[in-house]
């Protein structure tokens, strides 16, 4: 494993691959988003016709294949050599992923491509998604949990999505990530939960600029 593995965990909506990303680039390190694979093999299902089950899914995943390419921006993920970056962040994705992700068949697939991605840099990375610090990371050198207020993650996921952060947008929005979050953390196969050598950052009352920097000062501490 190289030495400067960063974990990034947290919930839905926790800002999670947006920090990972801006990381990511101070440190000059790549970014993987675990996510994205969860999502890409969701779509690669739903848009197969098949019945959404572990087995299947990760036969289709390994024909078509399902990558992430290395490229001058950063680790993208990709069905049978196209970009689906921004098709995974599709409603119909997001709707189906928690589901999907719970399979222990996915999850075994989505590591051993998340490990692969990583060795085949080995500078190191930063990595966020939802087990990157208690299962596919355990030894990373610094494991960040982000937690914020669910209003919070509700009104900034509404404003990365366009949206208006209407008292009734909000509202709803709250829902379906706490709905999400009840989910990722009670499914049997890793789930969502803090690692117990990880550091907490509650983002709810920090810029976005702020909540980078402090895992920043902290990554450079620990690597110079
Ligand atoms: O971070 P996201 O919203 O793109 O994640 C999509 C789904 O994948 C979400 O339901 C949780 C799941 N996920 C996971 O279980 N483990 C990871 N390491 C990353 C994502």
């Amino acid at each position: 494993m190289p030495s400067r593995v960063l974990a990034i965990d947290g919930p839905a909506g926790s800002g999670k691959s947006t920090t990972a990303a801006a990381v990511a680039e101070q440190l000059d390190l790549p970014h993987v988003e675990s996510g994205a694979l969860y999502r890409a093999i969701t779509l690669a299902g739903l848009d197969a016709g098949v019945e959404l089950g572990g087995q299947r899914l990760v036969a289709l995943a390994r024909s078509l294949p399902i990558r992430l390419d290395l490229t001058d921006a950063g680790f993208r993920p990709e069905i049978a050599g196209v970009d689906v970056s921004q098709e995974i962040r599709s409603a119909r994705v997001t709707a189906r992923v928690s589901e999907v992700s719970a399979m222990a068949e996915v999850r075994e697939w989505v590591n051993e491509e998340v490990r692969e991605a990583v060795a085949r840099h080995p500078r190191g990375a930063v990595l966020d998604g939802r087990d990157i610090g208690t299962v596919v990371f355990p030894d990373a050198v610094l494991k960040i949990f982000l937690v914020a207020d669910p209003v919070i993650r509700a009104r900034r996921r509404l404003l990365q999505d366009g949206r208006v952060p209407d008292p009734d947008a909000v509202a709803s929005e709250v829902e379906a990530l706490e709905r999400r979050d009840a989910y990722d953390s009670t499914r049997e196969v890793a789930p969502l939960r803090r690692a117990s050598d990880a550091v907490v950052l509650d983002t709810t009352d920090l810029s976005f600029e702020q909540q980078v920097r402090v895992i920043v000062d902290r990554a450079r501490n620990l690597f110079p």
